[in-house]
């Protein structure tokens, strides 16, 4: 792994974070380069979500660095690196359900400070159809496609997507396939992802984790496509 370059757009420095005095992430070092879509795979309990949430300033490191631009992010709440460019969306896929979709999404506005959600409606188009549907009654694919508007609002650098297509409808998958691609032309996508066959449409690059460590780092697009990373699972 080629991790001393300065020039990353994001740089994981041989951290160690820990809930308490359980140590659930060893020693992971790894690197986004701008325009990459990067995906993090590995069995339940890895510690990909721990590894997010810590990127995304919500827990912080026992020992190495962030690097986000250079600079050392670790330090800053969680609002301040969403400022910086970085959203988080949630594996939970938690949205205001008693609000509306353009509540939520003025919402969303509101804390980044962008409320443009033109260059949104782009991106899904579905979403500027369903603005006065309670957003507790969207589906799970619309409930995802509304959680990645909200994130694209302001225009970040880097968006981490916590397994975005969990529990959603093989053609729901599909659409959000397309959209991914449409994303990272103008987006970096580090998403963690347990769907294999999706992994090797998208990833440019894919980290394998096991028991809190980084286990594995495929570089090649054939080895990506053949799906070599699944014998690190
Ligand atoms: N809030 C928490 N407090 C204590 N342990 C936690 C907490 N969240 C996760 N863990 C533990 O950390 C490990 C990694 O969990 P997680 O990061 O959610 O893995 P993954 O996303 O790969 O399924 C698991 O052993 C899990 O039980
Ligand atoms: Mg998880």
């Amino acid at each position: 792994m080629s991790v001393n370059d300065g020039k990353k757009l994001l740089h994981v420095e041989s951290i160690d974070v820990s809930y308490g005095k359980l140590k659930v992430i060893f020693d992971v070092s790894l690197y986004i380069d701008d325009g990459e879509v990067v995906v993090l795979v590995g069995r339940n309990g890895a510690g990909k979500t721990t590894l997010f949430r810590t990127i995304a300033g919500f827990l912080k490191i026992r020992k190495g660095a962030i690097r986000y631009r250079e600079e050392e992010i670790n330090p800053y709440k969680a609002f301040e690196v969403a400022q910086k460019g970085i959203r988080y969306i949630h594996q939970d896929k938690h949205v205001f359900s008693t609000l509306s979709v353009s509540e939520n999404l003025e919402l969303a506005g509101h804390a980044i400070g962008n409320k443009d959600f033109g260059p949104v409606f782009e991106y899904f188009p579905k979403i500027e159809t369903l603005l006065d549907r309670r957003a507790g009654n969207l589906s799970g694919g619309e409930r995802q496609m509304l959680l990645i508007a909200m994130a694209l609002l302001g225009k970040p650098d880097l968006i981490l997507m916590d397994e975005p297509t969990e529990g959603l409808a093989p053609h729901i998958i599909t659409d959000l396939a397309t959209s991914f691609k449409k994303i990272s032309k103008t987006t970096t996508l580090f998403i963690i992802e347990q769907n294999l066959p999706l992994t090797a449409q998208i990833a440019d690059r894919v980290y394998c984790m096991r028991e809190g460590g980084i286990v594995a780092e495929i570089e090649s697009k054939d080895e990506i496509k053949k799906m070599s990373f699944e014998k690190y699972l």
